[in-house]
């Protein structure tokens, strides 16, 4: 897509950060656009190509009450419907949809994980695409976004977006959070940014972004590295940059991917034993996630579990429940052969370890994909 055609799309201003530099740039075009037809297609054929692909979620929910926000069913309505709500969209690019599946969040599995990543990676391929948009249930969207983060092999903008509100509910916050995932989706200055997450105005990197309430409209939180940037009337503005590796910079190649290993995530508490630890080496495990209390912490009884899981060829990283921070490493992983998840959450963790053992079970190597992604 040249820029060019951006500008002949819509109003807009974009704010740069120069890497490194910490100087701002500013560009403000202005054009002319019309809106008067209800298809999304544009008469401007100048407008760059978005792809919606949808996977269900809240965003695509429905209720027979528009004042219904929790007792709805997420994944009923499809990309076409969705598209044809948002008619405002033809202002900012030529869009199309896909239905991928139709689920809420919770439903999405490894396999809906590398039909997702690879479909993806045949569109981008194309000349005739210039962004990515999926649509996907708030509840386990950062891992979905997490995963392309990592898998995604383009430098064209990806952007994943959902919605707290069922589509019939009164004040839906689906529309909008849609028309901005197209609008930074079909933008040129989005390019080379990692994976991003468009939700209430903010944009977050699929690397840091988490959803921090239940209900709440502002759920998803950027904790560690704050956010990208956000959006404001008609522009879309950019405050820092990922300096996480991402995209084109990770090792993962999902094209001759069929089967992710088994990864399972255990919950650190007081009083706790090594059965769940056990448990799940025995149902098949290839990998562990603790979600330590504090640091990374656990019981001795526990960790003495996940140690003896170690020698069993099991791959275990340490990360935390709290919500928030880094898990440092110290001499003693070193020692038991555990791996420590930077500002990793543990459902996080659990992506990026299940890639990681496609390429090495040895805890050392697999430290530096933990440090450097
Ligand atoms: C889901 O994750 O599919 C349901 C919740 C939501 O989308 O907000």
């Amino acid at each position: 897509m040249k820029l060019k055609k951006m500008i002949g799309a819509s109003v807009m201003s974009v704010c740069l950060l120069a890497p490194g530099a910490g100087v701002y740039t500013g560009l403000s075009v202005q054009a002319a656009t019309t809106t008067a037809s209800t298809t999304v297609k544009s008469a401007d054929t100048d407008l760059p190509n978005v792809k919606i692909l949808a996977t269900g979620g809240t965003i695509a929910g429905s209720s027979a009450s528009n004042t219904d926000t929790t007792d709805y069913n997420a994944g009923e309505l499809g990309v076409e419907t969705l598209i044809k709500a948002v008619p405002e969209m033809k202002k900012l690019a030529d869009v199309s949809g896909e239905q991928i599946v139709n689920v809420g969040s919770p439903e999405i599995n490894n396999d809906i994980l590398l039909k997702l990543g690879k479909r993806i990676n045949t569109l981008l391929a194309s000349d005739d695409v210039d962004g990515i948009v999926v649509t996907h249930g708030t509840d386990t969207l950062e891992e979905t976004a997490y995963f392309l983060n990592l898998v995604v092999k383009s430098t064209k903008p990806v952007v994943v977006v959902g919605a707290m509100r069922p589509a019939t509910a009164i004040s839906a916050d689906g529309p909008m959070n849609l028309y901005n995932a197209v609008k930074l989706a079909a933008n040129p200055y989005a390019k080379k940014k990692g994976v991003m997450v468009a939700f209430n105005d903010r944009i977050g990197a699929a690397r840091y972004i988490t959803k921090t309430n239940t209900t709440a409209l502002d759920t998803f939180k950027s904790l560690e590295q704050g956010y990208l940037g956000g959006f404001a009337g008609e522009s879309v503005y950019f405050s820092s940059i990922l300096t996480k590796k991402h995209t084109t910079q990770t090792a993962f190649d999902i094209s001759k991917i069929e089967k992710l290993p088994q990864v399972d995530i255990l919950y650190s508490y007081q009083n706790e034993g090594r059965y769940l630890v056990d448990a799940a080496v025995e149902a098949g495990a290839k990998g562990l996630v603790v979600a330590g209390s504090g640091n990374g912490s656990m019981s001795s009884i526990a960790r003495e579990g996940v140690k003896d899981a170690t020698e069993e060829g099991v791959a275990v990283v340490r990360s935390t429940r709290t919500g928030s921070g880094v898990v440092t490493h110290s001499p003693s992983d070193d020692k038991d052969g555990l791996v420590s998840a930077d500002s990793l959450n543990p459902q996080k963790a659990r992506i990026l370890l299940m890639l990681t053992l496609t390429k090495t079970s040895d805890p050392k190597k697999i430290q530096q994909y933990f440090d450097k992604y």
